[in-house]
């Protein structure tokens, strides 16, 4: 099936505001133009998907090894993508989602020691050539990232009980794998105001809705 549309991921470590700023820039878009597009999340975004997220997000910090954590957030992402990603991509519709490929990249491969070459291998199974066309990573100081995530944790909080060195590791794991590839990667400082971060990723976003023909030149 051919691949169109746009498909836009959302990255960062705990408390960085990407849930938020994917509902900014959902409203923005919807504030000027009529086009039709999808907010999902990871792990989960479709109903198995989902159910595959309660295994991974609640429970005992160590109750996985991370190969076990990528191989079942691969999973939870091949369902994903085939459900929801891959049919909205065709009808050309725009994708945001808050996490996706980069995030087992980081978590399970980077701190978690599982090799590149097993994550690449699990990621193809999941994503075959669905890839995000850029990717949002919203940069925040992990102590105040986990406490915010902390403050307001629904139970979720398997990943968050890590501790801060874990997440000390997952905020430069991201900003090494964005430095490695600057023509998909946009990092943006989080440690400010939700309307000026929004800002920065309109900025980012908007050249690419237009040259794909989803918003105009105006
Ligand atoms: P969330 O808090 O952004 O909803 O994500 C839940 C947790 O899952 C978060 O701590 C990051 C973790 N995670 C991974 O470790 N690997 C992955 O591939 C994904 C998608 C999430």
């Amino acid at each position: 099936m051919t691949r169109r549309g746009l498909f836009i991921t959302f990255e960062g470590g705990e408390g960085c505001g990407k849930t938020t700023q994917i509902q900014k820039l959902a409203n923005r878009i919807k504030s000027i133009v009529s086009i039709p597009f999808v907010v999902t999340r990871e792990p989960g975004g479709a109903p198995s998907a989902e159910l595959i997220r309660g295994l991974l997000v609640n429970g005992d910090a160590e109750k996985w090894r991370p190969a076990t954590e990528g191989l079942l957030m691969s999973a939870a992402r091949h369902e994903h993508v085939e459900q929801i990603i891959r049919p909205a991509l065709a009808q050309n519709k725009l994708v945001m989602s808050d996490r996706f490929v980069d995030s087992t990249i980081v978590y399970q491969g980077i701190v978690g020691g599982v090799a590149r070459n097993d994550i690449d291998a699990m990621s193809h199974i999941a994503c075959g050539d669905i890839y995000p066309d850029v990717t949002i990573i919203l940069d925040i100081d992990s102590q105040i990232g986990l406490a915010r995530a902390k403050s307001r944790s629904a139970g979720e909080d398997r990943f968050e009980a890590k501790g801060l060195e874990y997440h000390e590791k997952v905020r430069a794991g991201f900003l090494d794998i964005a430095a490695d590839d600057p023509s998909r990667f946009v990092v943006i400082n989080a440690n400010r105001t939700p309307d000026d971060i929004a800002e920065d990723i309109w900025q980012a976003v908007r050249p690419l809705l237009q040259a794909c023909g989803l918003i105009g030149n105006g």
